[in-house]
């Protein structure tokens, strides 16, 4: 996620971009810029780092100019360097574009302007955008709406452009295809942002775009436009949030928000990952089949959610690729002497990039040989840069303490390396990765149906909100399910909960089964399930006991004895967790809301966690 902003109007354009970032700065923060438009120049600084950095630079003796475009990135393709940063100019150095979201063909379009003669200077998607619009603006006689319209046509992906020539300062041109865009309608005056929290202290009269909508604004018009050419009537409303609202997009914690926004980094994380040719992508490996073959095992390092995503890895890399896989949690993995070496590799889990535990297990298993493969969401984080290879997730800034996009992007991540890994291995025949990576590009729409129907699990959870102690029942794939519910509900309720494999119950955990003990049951997948029979009879067990049950299980499924049934979507078994921890997030979150505890920021507790 990135945040985006533009300004026309009478007011000096830095000052409404400034504070348009301030309040989107939350959305990406590794750096940021600005474009300001003046007859026939373009002044344009960008920094990376923070917001303050860009503040710092901006030479107060800035020409009071009127229009402008700001960026805050949240880096996907190249490190956050000043010139990663946004905006990106074409080669005159008079047209800036920024962007939010992905373009996925970004390297054949650089490769054809390139040869084209442009000259690049970033590692960014983004820049291939400025060199084709000042193309096309060419050929449409510098009128940037058309050469915005035809860009679109050739670009894959998902994306918000706003862009600005120095030509004609005062007109920004934007659109957007699956990524936000709104325009702020002000008196003499207009913006552009990919939330409106970015102009609310402006104006509260917002107009919604629609996908592949492209608005051409100036101070005092605003006209939406289709890939035709054809003018759309624009549907204006009034901003009913306050700022602070408006920041959390309307939600009221910042955890709510990225539960609701899984089925997007979902989506996202999965873009353009199977080629033409049904082969899974992942150059970012950098591992030929030859060493693939050689891998002897896998060994998955990563703390608390994390882990949780680390567990299901297992599941999917043996299950698909037939290669051996151990799970440890990363403070004991160097003091226990690991047997690792070259025939190892290792994958490393965080959201941050920066948790101590898992970057000297890392720093252990690089000085063993092992190879070593990140899994992370934050660009150029530490954890990374000290990896031989990264995959980078596609969530977004994740606020909130409690990580929830992120596991599930994480997830995504390692069926994603399961499948390439077994291509390469020939365990996995190209048709079956295609209809498994098919029913993978189901999911977004899965998590959708159920955070459609969360209503009824939201009032229920708070009849639980007085207990002190939740179980977690979970099988085979359902089992780090299990502990992730029981995770959440510690870390926000601040209540003892536990996740148990079903298999245990007897060994132990059922003696702490009480009248109205609450226990949470995770159906496996798939109605013949053979472990569906196990897990009925330990319902039964603690129902027996004076358990109050509530059971998370496919649609179709039929439970006796659950005081609540939560029906998630017909997944493949082994895609359960993706659908299966989104009531277990609300749960958690609610009994939070419920106990009155601070959401975002639960007590103890910091969202990377940097001292060992
Ligand atoms: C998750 O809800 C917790 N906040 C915590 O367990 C977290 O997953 C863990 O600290 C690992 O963080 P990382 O993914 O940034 O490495």
């Amino acid at each position: 996620m990135c945040g985006i902003v533009g300004y026309t109007g009478p007011q000096s354009a830095s000052v409404p971009l400034i504070a348009g970032l301030k309040r989107l700065e939350y959305r990406g923060y590794d750096s940021a810029g600005i474009a300001l438009g003046t007859a026939g120049k373009l002044f344009v600084e960008k920094k990376a780092g923070k917001l303050s950095n860009l503040e710092s630079a901006l030479d107060s003796s800035l020409p009071s100019v009127h229009s402008g475009i700001g960026h805050t990135r949240w880096a996907t393709h190249g490190g956050p360097t000043d010139q990663n940063a946004h905006p990106h100019l074409d080669n005159e150095g008079k047209l800036a574009v920024i962007h939010n979201g992905i373009i996925e063909n970004y390297t054949e379009l650089r490769i054809a302007l390139e040869a084209k003669g442009h000259k690049f200077s970033s590692q960014t998607d983004t820049e291939s955008v400025a060199h084709l619009l000042s193309d096309l603006r060419k050929e449409h006689q510098g009128d940037l709406t058309k050469a915005m319209r035809d860009a679109v046509k050739v670009l894959r992906g998902s994306f918000t452009l706003l862009a600005i020539h120095a030509d004609k300062p005062e007109e920004i041109v934007g659109v957007r295809r699956n990524s936000p865009l709104v325009v702020g309608v002000g008196t003499g005056e207009n913006f552009m942002a990919s939330d409106v929290s970015a102009f609310i202290e402006y104006t509260k009269q917002a107009i919604e775009l629609g996908q592949d909508e492209i608005v051409t604004m100036d101070p005092t018009s605003v006209v939406i436009t289709d890939l035709d050419g054809k003018t759309i009537k624009p549907k204006t409303y009034e901003i009913s949030w306050d700022a602070t609202a408006a920041e959390k997009g309307g939600f009221s914690h910042f955890m709510l928000k990225e539960i609701f926004e899984q089925p997007k980094a979902v989506a996202d994380t999965l873009i353009g990952r199977l080629s033409d040719n049904n082969q899974i992508l992942l150059d970012e490996l950098h591992m030929s089949k030859q060493e693939i073959q050689s891998l002897k095992k896998i060994t998955v390092i990563a703390c608390g959610t994390a882990y949780h995503a680390g567990l299901v890895a297992k599941y999917a890399i043996e299950k698909w690729a037939k290669i051996p896989v151990e799970v440890e949690i990363a403070s004991e993995f160097r003091y226990r002497d690991p047997i690792i070496d070259s025939t190892t590799l290792v994958i490393a889990i965080s959201q941050s990039g920066e948790t101590m535990d898992t970057l000297m297990a890392v720093r252990h298993a690089k000085s063993a040989g092992a190879r070593v493969l990140a899994i992370c969401n934050t660009n150029s984080s530490t954890i990374p840069r000290e990896s031989d290879a990264v995959l980078y997730t596609h969530a977004g800034p994740e606020i909130a303490v409690a990580s929830t996009k992120a596991l599930l992007t994480q997830i995504i991540a390692v069926y994603l390396i399961g499948l390439h890994l077994a291509q390469a291995n020939g365990s996995l025949s190209d048709q079956q990765v295609h209809e498994i990576y098919n029913e993978l590009l189901e999911l977004p729409g899965k998590i959708e149906q159920i955070l459609e129907t969360v209503e009824p699990l939201r009032e229920l959870t708070r009849k639980f909100a007085k207990n002190d102690t939740v179980l977690f029942l979970g099988r085979n794939i359902g089992y780090p399910v299990a502990l992730e519910g029981a995770l959440k509900l510690k870390e926000l309720a601040y209540i003892h909960a536990e996740g148990f494999a079903g298999g245990e119950l007897k060994h132990g955990p059922i003696a702490l089964i009480d009248q109205g003990t609450p226990v949470i049951a995770i159906l496996p997948a798939g109605k013949e399930h053979a472990l569906d029979e196990k897990m009925l009879s330990n319902i039964q067990e603690v129902k027996a006991r004076g358990a109050r049950v509530i059971v998370i299980a496919e649609e179709g499924v039929v439970v006796e004895g659950a005081e609540h049934v939560i029906t998630i979507p017909v997944v493949r078994p082994i895609f359960q967790p993706i659908l299966a921890t989104v009531p277990l997030q609300v749960f958690a979150y609610e009994m939070a809301v419920a106990r009155g505890n601070d959401v975002d920021q639960p007590r103890n507790l910091a969202k990377s966690v940097t001292v060992e």
